[in-house]
């Protein structure tokens, strides 16, 4: 069984899917669930699963080794970040080679970088006149938003889509690959 770690900051939907799709598999155990944001959606459903979480702040994460301390004390063998936004420090780069992948809400390299996270993507796609957007999962590096892709799907941008039909658009994607495509690489590259 291989154990997961999500890093999750916003509501929390993709981390909730990804622990009802991996509850009871057999195969992946969501084991622990990080937060920064002491009030994020994630810590509640974590504590309705029974699953450990643990809260941080900056000093924490880039200044202690805290967060990898946790990590290994729950055995974790592969990083899922699912709407959280800080960039990861070396150490933990280092801790987890190709173990570690974050979901982006548009299509890489356009759209990314720093800044550009939840409705200001979408926003953006929209005041570009863009014809399609879609969902980008990639291996974690120190960069926002650069490291490997893994997996790219595509939906369509209509003339009347405003940027609020477009972010439903894109996380209906999300919650439709994001587990099978961690289900697919842990089984690949999980220690
Ligand atoms: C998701 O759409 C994810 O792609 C995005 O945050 C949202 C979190 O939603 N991540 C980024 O923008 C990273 N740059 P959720 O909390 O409902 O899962």
């Amino acid at each position: 069984m291989k154990k997961l770690a999500i890093f999750a900051s916003g509501t929390g939907s993709n981390a909730r899917r990804i622990i009802e799709y991996f509850s009871g598999s057999g195969m992946v155990e969501v084991a622990l669930v990080l937060s920064n944001k002491k009030d994020a959606g994630v810590l509640e459903i974590a504590r309705s699963h029974g699953i450990p979480a643990m809260v941080f702040d900056r000093k924490m994460f880039y200044e202690t080794g805290e967060v990898l301390d946790a990590l290994r004390v729950h055995h974790i063998d592969f990083i899922v970040l699912a709407g959280f936004l800080w960039l990861a420090p070396p150490p933990l780069i280092a801790a987890f080679p190709q173990r570690m992948v974050n979901i982006h809400p548009a299509l890489l390299p356009k759209y990314g970088g720093k800044g550009m996270y939840g409705m200001h993507v979408h926003e953006a796609v929209k005041a570009a006149g863009e014809t399609e957007t879609g969902i980008t999962i990639h291996y974690v590096n120190e960069h926002y938003d650069k490291g490997d892709f893994v997996f790219q799907m595509r939906c369509a941008v209509l003339p009347e889509d405003t940027p609020a039909d477009i972010a439903r658009k894109v996380q209906q994607l999300e919650h439709q690959y994001f587990p099978e495509i961690i289900a697919k690489l842990v089984s690949e590259n999980a220690a």
